[in-house]
Formats: structure tokens, sequence, C-alpha cells
């Protein structure tokens, strides 16, 4: 009795490891067919143009596993939205709270998705304790170099790239008096801060950031004296970032940015777009996304004819998560993806163009 029971069982586990090998060899060819079958993402099909593909990105977000796979499989360059400036690493005098971007910077690793650190200089998103700190010029040269210093050397090999200074300009191209650092430090606070980042990170290519100067125009020569000058003095600037903040019917014209990329290229600089998206005025129509389709697929293009256009990022991953909305209420629609991670015709677009070339 006990015999025969011990023989039904060997003979049970036999039967059961063959059925479970031979499922677990039909998963395994499925998922490999699969696989092999699933499109390539934006920043595969992008690696034979040595062009980055970037998105801003949230922390809170990344623990979305729909948002995350979606990330991973178009993107190797991620920008934290928000989460490393100043007012949000600095909740107060000499203090830091890393935990947000450190949580980014941890994924980018896994993944093997690069990081744009942005931003170590802005007149927005400032602490309190800072604006409203009434402090000398002096103390402000050494808290901003202490900033710098501190931040930098915390991603020290982790950032490959920087935003060091963000959006310094006015719109008629001079350097920007409604700024916390310029009336406080003066306009010396540019060229201080890249010294600064270059000391604490010697390898991490340093940009300048700024908003509305792509294509003709005073802010976009304003752009091109302020780096050319910078360059002259042999401050530490590799790049440009061109922010790309548009519209329906107002986006800058491809002929003109090309030309705005190429006098810097002319300067041994870099060319970011760093923040792109494309606002329509709501509701948007199936006409309308394919009109911004059409500007998606044009900036693209136009960063591919340069030789100096190393990444293109767009400031999100989907419609929902947009900052348009909540800024410019009546607007939105901006990015590439639909709010449940389809893929809208401005993705098609980009796809295609950066397939055929
Ligand atoms: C925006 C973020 O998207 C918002 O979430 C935040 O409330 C304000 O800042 N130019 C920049 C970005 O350089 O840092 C800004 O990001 C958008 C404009």
């Amino acid at each position: 009795m006990q015999g025969k029971f011990t023989k039904d069982k060997n003979i049970y586990r036999k039967s059961f490891l063959i059925v479970f090998g031979i499922l677990l060899a039909i998963a395994l060819i499925g998922s490999l067919i699969t696989a092999r079958n699933l499109p390539k993402g934006l920043s595969q099909i992008a690696k034979k143009h040595n062009l980055k593909i970037g998105t801003a990105v949230s922390s809170w977000q990344l623990d979305d596993p729909q948002f995350a796979s979606v990330l991973i499989r178009n993107f190797n360059l991620i920008t934290p939205e928000n989460e490393m400036k100043f007012e949000l690493l600095s909740p107060a005098p000499g203090e830091y709270d890393f935990s947000g971007a450190d949580k980014i910077i941890a994924f980018a690793k896994k993944h093997g998705i690069s990081v744009r650190g942005h931003t170590l200089v802005w007149t927005n998103q400032l602490p309190k304790w800072l604006v409203n700190g009434n402090f000398s010029r002096d103390e402000l040269i050494i808290i901003l170099h202490n900033h710098i210093d501190t931040v930098v050397s915390h991603y020290r090999g982790q950032v490959s790239y920087w935003d060091v200074v963000n959006e310094s300009l006015a719109p008629d191209g001079s350097i920007s008096q409604d700024n916390f650092w310029m009336q406080h430090i003066g306009p010396e606070y540019i060229e201080l801060a890249f010294r600064w980042a270059h000391e604490a990170d010697p390898n991490a290519l340093l940009f300048y950031n700024e908003a509305n100067a792509e294509g003709k125009g005073l802010k976009a020569d304003g752009l091109f004296m302020l780096a050319n000058m910078l360059i002259t003095q042999g401050i530490p600037l590799h790049g440009i970032g061109f922010e790309m903040h548009t519209g329906l019917g107002w986006s800058p014209k491809p002929d003109e940015l090309a030309i705005n990329i190429q006098r810097l290229a002319d300067l041994g600089l870099e060319i970011h777009i760093t923040e792109m998206d494309v606002r329509i005025i709501e509701p948007a129509s199936l006409e309308d996304l394919y009109e911004q389709a059409k500007i998606y697929a044009e900036i693209v293009q136009t960063c591919l004819d340069a030789t100096n256009c190393t990444a293109y990022s767009t400031w999100g991953l989907t419609d929902t998560l947009s900052w348009i909305p909540h800024i410019y209420p009546g607007t939105g629609s901006p990015l590439l993806f639909y709010g449940d991670y389809t893929p809208k015709p401005a993705y098609y677009a980009i796809q295609k163009v950066l397939e055929i070339k």
C-alpha cells in the first residue's frame, strides 16, 4: 500500500514537471516572438542619429507601472520637472532634501537613462527663506555658490547635463532686471554659476536654457550675444537648451530655427530641445491634433538636420500630466500621449521622421 502510494506520487511529480516544462517553453517562445514584433520605441529608433529622446518626470509618476513602461520604451533621457529646483531641494537655509530627485536618479540608473539636471539658477521656484531673507549681496553670492556646489557635487557623475542658468533674458534680449539674482548680485551671476558648476563636476555638460528664443527675433539675438560673450571669456558653457513651448499657429519657423542652431554651432555649442509642448485651444479637434503632429515633426526634422542638435525632449509624458492646462487655462492636449498612454498623431509623426532619415 505504502509502495504503491510512493510510486503514484513519483508519476504524478514527473508528469507535473513535464507539463510545467512545456508550458514554460511556450511562454518563453511567445514572449520572444512578441518582443521581436513590438515596434521600436522612439529612443531606440533615434539611436542611429545619435539623438537622445527625453521627457520631464516627477518621482511619484514612476510608481505607475504603465507610466514607467511607456517611459522606458520611448525615452533615454529624463529631466526632473520640478524636484531639482531650489525650492524643492532646500526647505531651510543650508538644509537639503534630495529624496525626490534621488528617486528619479535611481530609476534612470536602473534603466540606462541619462539625466538632464534642471535647474540650478532661476528666478522662479525659489525657497521663501531665500526670497524673504533680506540677505546682502555677499551673502547671496555665498548662498548661490553653496547651492550649486552642494547639488552638483551630490549628483557628480550621475547627471550628464545641467541647465545651469534658466531663463535669464527679457523679451528684448537683454539680461532681465525682473530676476532675483540680477537684482541682488548683478549680471555676473550668470558666469559665476557656470564656473562653480564646472568646479563641482568637470565632466558634466553645462547648458544655458531659454524660452522663446528658438526662432528669429530680439530674444534669440540676445541669447546668441550672451553665449558668444561667455565663450569668448572662456566660461565653461557647452550647450544651449531651447525650451520650445509652442502652440498651434505660433511655433518657430524651421528655417529660422535652423539658422539659429547653426550660428550657435559655429560657437562650438551643442543644442538640446529641452521642454517641447504644443498647446491647443480646447477642445482639440482631430484636425488640430494633425496640425500639432506637423509642428512636432518639423522641429524633430530640423534638429536631425543639424549636426549639433543632440537631444530632443518633451515637457511631460501624457496630456493629463502636463503643466499647460494649469498655467494656461482653456488650452491643453500638448504632448505625445493621451491620458491613457495611447500615442497621439504627434507621436507617430516623430516616429516617421526618425525612421526615414
Ligand atoms: C514648470 C513645471 O512644469 C510646473 O509643474 C511648475 O509648477 C512650474 O514650472 N520653463 C521651465 C520649467 O524651465 O522649469 C517650467 O516647469 C516650465 C517653463
